[in-house]
């Protein structure tokens, strides 16, 4: 089986260590244990630790603990807890739904550009795999009418990233609901990977709640800023989907891990605090980037409506992937080159670090800018 290289985790893997001043990640600003231990007000941290401490690390719950799938059932209206199904992150995820429904020789469709996973992976197990094109012009959006071309009697499953990383880009009800009309006239999933939630007052609806063949995926790690404990799952309103994955699950994962569950239920337990710790966050930040960008003559963008992940375009003589190696070698800025994500001129700008970061990585960014003027 063949896959191409995954381009935005080949440039983090290899530069995030050596930047300075990193403004290139998609997650808004990572928690601490103490945070997180802190989350309880009616227990003190020791006695967090102690729980964790007393913690046996047998497989524990394979589908994920009773309470953490309850916690995941009320994210949703459709997904009753028995159809939630903890994975390893969203990248878990995405891979078990795949891997479980998606036959050689089947006809796909993937949002595209967005993240790599979710057409390379149909690709690697002998998928025909359709793009459906955002375009910049339409704010980083796709047309229906595209959709409604590529799709065949015997498309398989039809795949979306929502919000779209990484142009922070939202497929609202309205559009969500025509993907799902053409979806059921053909019988065709839909699998969403939602990781990115607004965090503003734009609403958001999940493909769970929106169709009977809908598969949603979600993790702790990115509106929930805990990517280090590696939990995600898939949620789907139909039980004969849940166990399919079942099948499958127990072939490549087996569980999540004792103490990731344990984490995971604190923060989903305490999931209104996290969102927000967050949604100040991102709003503070998006306020100084966009602030910066409308200063900065050489930069462009389509704001991201309060989702972590942002698309700057760039308006220099030079490749996107030279520019941000140079950048980083000058200044010890991270970015990732639009090119990673098959969208050059461009690059992701993580502006949900913590904010003395950004304000850093921006300064010294506008300051290497005027090289170019
Ligand atoms: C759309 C999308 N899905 C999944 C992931 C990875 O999620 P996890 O850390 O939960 O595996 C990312 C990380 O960048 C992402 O952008």
């Amino acid at each position: 089986m063949k896959i191409a290289g995954f381009g935005v985790e080949a440039w983090l893997n290899a530069h995030e260590r050596e930047a300075t001043t990193d403004i290139s990640q998609s997650s808004i600003a990572a928690l601490t244990m103490a945070e997180i231990a802190a989350l309880e007000d009616q227990q003190a941290p020791q006695d967090f630790y102690e729980e964790l401490g007393a913690a046996r690390l047998d497989y524990g719950w394979i589908e994920g603990s009773p309470r953490f799938k309850e916690l995941v059932s009320q994210l949703y209206e459709q997904v009753p807890a028995a159809n939630v199904l903890q994975t390893n992150g969203a990248t878990g995820a995405n891979h078990l739904a795949i891997y479980s429904l998606v036959e050689p020789g089947d006809h796909v469709i993937a949002l595209y550009p967005s993240y790599q996973q979710l057409y390379d992976i149909p690709k690697s197990l002998g998928a025909t795999v359709d793009y459906w094109h955002i375009h910049e012009s339409a704010g980083w959006l796709p047309d229906i009418m595209e959709l409604q071309r590529l799709i065949r009697p015997e498309t398989k499953m039809i795949l979306l990233n929502n919000a779209i990383n990484p142009t922070g880009s939202l497929l609202d009800r309205t559009l969500l609901e025509q993907v799902v009309t053409l979806a059921r006239s053909v019988g065709a999933y839909v699998l969403a990977d939602e990781v990115y939630e607004p965090l503003d007052e734009t609403p958001f609806v999940s493909i769970a709640d929106l169709y009977e063949r809908g598969i949603a995926v979600n993790s702790l790690s990115k509106t929930y800023s805990a990517p280090g404990i590696r939990i995600g799952w898939t949620a789907t309103p139909s039980q004969a989907i849940a166990d399919i994955f079942r099948k499958y699950r127990d072939y490549t994962m087996i569980c999540g891990g004792v103490l990731n569950d344990q984490l995971a239920v604190r923060i989903l337990a305490h999931r209104q605090r996290v969102l927000a710790r967050n949604r100040e966050l991102v709003s503070r930040n998006l306020k100084i980037l966009t602030e910066w960008v409308a200063q900065e003559p050489r930069v462009e963008l389509i704001t991201p409506h309060g989702i972590s992940v942002s698309c700057i375009k760039l308006i220099v003589p030079i490749d996107d992937e030279t520019f941000c190696q140079q950048l980083l070698r000058d200044t010890g800025v991270l970015l990732v080159p639009g090119s990673r994500f098959d969208i050059p001129g461009h690059a992701r700008l993580g502006y949900c670090t913590d904010t003395p970061t950004l304000q850093r990585g921006l300064d010294l960014l506008g300051q290497y800018l005027r090289r170019f003027d």
